[in-house]
């Protein structure tokens, strides 16, 4: 299925079109669980935002599953964390039941809490080709095209039979926990929310498919039987503007 690009003219705008889709989706999920696995670092946090200010108290969130696509080896309070972004954004704002929010101990030994996070999937989400399944996965794209907490160089992590393993940034050598690529392409609904002029070079070499996107992690995204959707701003997206 062919990636979707929508680009907006600011940040804002872009989070209330992709916390709509989101709202969207969940309502359609009805009674059934509906499983979404997040993204953290910046980008997110007014897409967050803005699902806790509009949909906070408008959204039944008692079937809503969150889990983390990615964790630093922090603890919740750090200010790197991602699931403490996402506790201050939005899950302090939703009637999200606490059963439902299943964050990474970032202050676990990674390797232990990999294999923990990873029984934890196993034990909540339903299973499509075999693989846990996601019915959404927000992604983030980074400058140098890694998504995830899969960094360039680390592609192998995209091929892993683990479910999480243990990941590491090049640039400051922070342990991280991520999803592993084979249940990433495995979701059901796949969307990046990409911000910023820093990312418009990035965003440029994985949509034209240059001939070196395959250095680019974010480019190994490609969902077996779901689809993409790019939520880009106009700094992001400025390579695909036609004027
Ligand atoms: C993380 C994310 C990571 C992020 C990109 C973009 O833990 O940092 O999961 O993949 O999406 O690095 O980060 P920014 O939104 O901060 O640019």
């Amino acid at each position: 299925m062919e990636n979707v690009y929508r680009i907006f003219p600011t940040p804002f705008e872009l989070a209330e079109a992709a916390a709509l889709e989101i709202v969207t989706l969940i309502k359609k999920s009805g009674d059934k669980p509906f499983l979404m696995a997040l993204s953290g670092g910046k980008t997110p946090e007014t897409l967050f935002s803005v699902l806790g200010d509009h949909f906070g108290n408008s959204v039944s969130w008692k079937n809503v599953h969150f889990f983390w696509v990615d964790e630093r080896c922090v603890p919740p309070d750090d200010p790197e964390s991602n699931y403490g972004m996402t506790r201050r954004a939005f899950l302090e704002k939703a009637a999200v039941p606490p059963e439902n929010i299943h964050r990474i101990r970032g202050e676990e030994d990674p390797g232990d809490e990999a294999i923990r996070y990873s029984e934890e999937i196993r034990e909540y989400t339903t299973k499509r080709d075999n693989l846990p399944f996601f019915d959404l996965i927000l992604l983030g794209l980074g400058a140098d095209g890694h998504t995830a907490s899969i960094f360039p160089g680390m592609e192998s992590l995209f091929f892993s039979e683990k479910i999480c393993d243990v990941a590491q940034n090049p640039l400051t050598g922070q342990k991280r926990i991520t999803l592993t690529g084979r249940i990433i392409n495995n979701a059901g609904r796949i969307i990046f929310v990409v911000t910023g002029i820093n990312k418009a070079g990035i965003v440029k070499e994985i949509v034209e498919k240059k001939e070196n996107v395959k250095l680019y992690p974010a480019s190994y995204v490609l969902p077996v039987s779901g689809s993409v959707g790019w939520y880009l701003d106009r700094e992001a997206g400025t390579s695909m503007i036609v004027v």
